[in-house]
Order: C-alpha cells, then structure tokens, then sequence
C-alpha cells in the first residue's frame, strides 16, 4: 500500500501551475464524444478518474486519440451515433463519471451496466436514478449503490425537476440525458452549484438557459465540436492555496487556475478567516475564467462558515479543515452532509486524523467544529489513515507545514485519480513530503 511520509516543514515558495480541472475534461470527453466533428481538448487531466471517462466513451465507439501530452482529441459520432459496449464499464474511483454517464446512457436505445471500484461502489446512485427515472429511463441499481444498469430504450421525455440536494452531478446526469428527450428538461437548484455543463453545452451549441439557479435545456439541435482550453483545477490549487496562508513567511502564487465562481468558495471562506489572497491576470479559457493566484502567509482566525457556501466550495473542505485547525479560536462548518458521501465520509474521517495530530473537534451530523491552535507547532506527528481518499491524503501532507513531527499518511495512491504529480509538485515547493511503499 502506498503511503507519504510528510515531515515537519515551514515555508513554500516560488509559483506552480497545477494539471487541468478535472470536471472540466470529464465534461469534454462526453460532449466532445456526442458532437458532430472533432474536439481538440487541451490541458486535459490526465488523471485516473478523467481515464476512466476516456476508456469508457472508447467503449461506446467514440474515437479518441492523444497526440500529445494533455491533449486528447475526440472523433464525435453525433448525438445517436454511440454504440453499445461490450463489457461492463468500469468508472472507477470516480463518482462524476458514474453518474454524468448514467444521464448520458439514459436515453440510449442500447443497454449499458456501470461498475467502480470497491469506494465508488458504496456511493449513492438513486439521487440520479429517481429523477432519470421519472424521464421514462429503465435503470436498475443495487440497494441504491452500483453496479448501475441502464436498459435501452426508444426515448425519454423532458422535466421539471427540483434538486433534493444541492449536486452538481444529479443536475448535469438530468441535463445529459435531457438531449435525448421529448420536450424541455428544467433543473432548479436548491443553492448554486459549479455550473460547467451548462457553460460547456453552450459552448457545443446547445439550447440551453441559466438564470437564478434554473436551467432550462431544448432537446433536438446536434452539437458542435468545439476547441476548448482546460484550466487548472482549482480544488488542486486548493491545496497549495492552503498551505501557503499556513507556511512562516512569503507570497505563492498559483497560475492560470479556474475561478468559476461556483468553485471559488475557499477564497471567500479563507477571505472570512484573515487570509491575504489577491486574484490577477484574469481572462477567460473558452467559457471558464481563468486567473492567477496571489497567497501571503497568513494568520488565519476561525469563523462560522455560512451555510450557502458550501456546495461552492464542497471539495475544499478536507484542506479547510486543516486550516480551521491552524486558525485563532473556533470554526463551525454545518449543512455540510454531502461530505459524508464523498471518496469517503469526509467528516468522519478528518475528525480522526486530526484528533491523531492531537486537534479538538466535534462531530456533528452535518459538519464539524474545530478548535484552532494557531501556534507555528498546532500538530503532533503520527499516523493518519485516508480511507483511500485522494483529497484527505492531500490535506495532511498540508499539514506537515504546522507539525512538529512526521506524519505517516497512509493508503495514498487514489492522489492520481485528481492530482498526478502532488508529491513532486510539493517537494519543488518546500514541502518535504516522499510516497514509500508499493506492496499490498
Ligand atoms: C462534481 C460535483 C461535486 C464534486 C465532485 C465533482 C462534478 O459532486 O464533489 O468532486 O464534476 O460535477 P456533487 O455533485 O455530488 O456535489
């Protein structure tokens, strides 16, 4: 099993780009793969979660080369031209493409089964079976978990549907499948949520309408290839954000990182909690923008983050945490339960790897209240478990700019589903933090 070992460090310098945004080049390939022409997509993450996309779109018949590093054209075979694979598909670790390619499959006329590995196989799949379902799609899941099966039928037809829970995947898997169907397909948000397939199906020629937490979808027209420039992730950067505002001293600057604002809710939290945080260069990459990204050595002060925050900044809360627990007094983070579906129960297990470190919390249904240490030592050293979850890993070998002792992060190889490179990008930076092992 792989691990890092993540000794005590004190500062980061220099400027770092990190590898492109990985809901972005999901999105591209399954676009790309249902538009008519070719779609040159650079800055594609090469990651496992996003390989597990291209492997899968393979299978149905899309054509999909890679003619250098991070760029993969894609031969779309237009909106009825997939075919059916010859073998379950397997999605991996990946929730994104498990549930954005159940709303693609849906309003197939070919049967398809969806499987994961043994993480993504325990997550919920009826919040997109139920309103899929009610578009007139036959899918079957396991007790609500995959594997997913997906029978084929003539057509689906559009709706108005209200989102139980702020995701952004229920409402892109409603959109996709929305191209297949009879009438309108209206999703309404019960808060914001990273809207990058209405803005990636604009871009492909798409009739679709945002306003005020509403899209509106007309099925029908063909899409368009088109080119498109992935930005860096910012839930990447987020890591780098965090721990240059924990670092001793200086200014770190992240370049060409999305800055969607249904992303960027770690920058306003840690604005909240004291951070010195300045966004320049700003421009756009097709329909995202794009900025760099200034961060100063800071003392932070905890906060209680407001609730409508949170789906803006649901895949930051692993490093928030850390940073909560470097903070001046106590943070409160609540209407946060989707944290326990994630790679892992995000909660609960940053609860225990801190509590390792010797940081106080409590547990709460829906969140976690963290009390902060903002001395330059806040945490012991020892051995912390991720539950096979790339971004708690990530979190605690931030953590080692505040430890006074190593801190041994075990079961680290799921890193190169989002971030291939993390430990090298760190070490370039200051952080001293080396992957050890490789056996079972
Ligand atoms: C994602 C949506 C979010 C996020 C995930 C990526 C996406 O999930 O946590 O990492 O690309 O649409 P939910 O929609 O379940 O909140």
């Amino acid at each position: 099993m792989l691990s890092y070992l993540a000794n005590p460090a004190t500062e980061i310098a220099g400027t770092v780009k990190v590898p492109g945004d990985k809901s972005i080049s999901h999105r591209s390939l399954m676009l790309g793969g249902i538009a008519e022409g070719v779609s040159e997509v650079r800055g594609f993450l090469e990651s496992e979660d996003c390989l597990s996309t291209l492997a899968a779109m393979q299978a149905l018949g899309v054509p999909i080369e890679r003619p250098a590093p991070q760029v993969a054209r894609v031969r779309g075979v237009g909106l009825r031209g997939l075919r059916a694979a010859s073998r379950a598909l397997d999605m991996g670790n990946s929730g994104t493409a498990m549930r954005l390619m159940t709303g693609l499959l849906a309003g197939q006329a070919f049967d398809s089964r969806l499987v994961g590995d043994s993480s993504l196989m325990k997550r919920p799949m009826e919040r997109v079976a139920v309103p899929l379902r009610l578009m007139g799609a036959q899918i079957a899941t396991a007790a609500g978990k995959p594997p997913v099966r997906i029978d084929g039928v003539r057509e689906l037809t559009g709706i108005h549907y209200d989102l139980p829970v702020a995701s952004a995947q229920v409402k892109s898997a409603v959109l996709l499948a929305g191209l297949y169907a009879r009438g309108e397909t209206t999703v309404v948000e019960p808060a914001v949520t990273r809207d990058h397939t209405e803005r990636m199906l604009l871009g492909f020629g798409a009739e679709v309408m945002a306003s005020q937490g509403t899209v509106r979808l007309q099925p029908g027209a063909s899409l368009s290839a088109c080119s498109l420039e992935v930005p860096g992730d910012f839930s990447s950067a987020a890591f780098f954000i965090v721990a240059a505002c924990l670092a001793a001293r200086g200014t770190f600057t992240l370049t060409n990182v999305g800055v969607n604002p249904t992303r960027t809710g770690l920058l306003d939290i840690l604005g909240r909690m004291g951070a010195d945080l300045t966004l320049i260069n700003h421009r756009s990459a097709g329909a995202e923008p794009v900025a760099d990204i200034e961060v100063t050595a800071s003392r932070l002060r905890g906060i209680e983050v407001p609730a409508g925050l949170v789906p803006l900044a649901i895949d930051e809360f692993p490093a928030l945490f850390v940073a909560a627990a470097c903070a001046d007094g106590e943070t409160l983070i609540t209407g946060a339960q989707e944290l326990r579906v994630k790679e892992s129960d995000r909660i609960a297990v940053m609860a225990e790897g801190l509590a390792t470190l010797g940081i106080e919390t409590e547990v709460l249904p829906d969140g976690l209240r963290i009390r902060g240490r903002p001395q330059r030592q806040a945490f012991g050293g020892g051995t912390v478990d991720t539950h096979g979850d790339h971004r708690i890993a990530m979190s605690f070998a931030i953590a080692s700019l505040r430890s006074s002792a190593p801190i041994d992060i075990r079961d680290t190889a799921n890193v190169a589903t989002s971030f291939p490179g993390f430990v090298d990008l760190s070490r370039s930076c200051g952080l001293d933090v080396t992957e050890v092992g490789g056996g079972p």
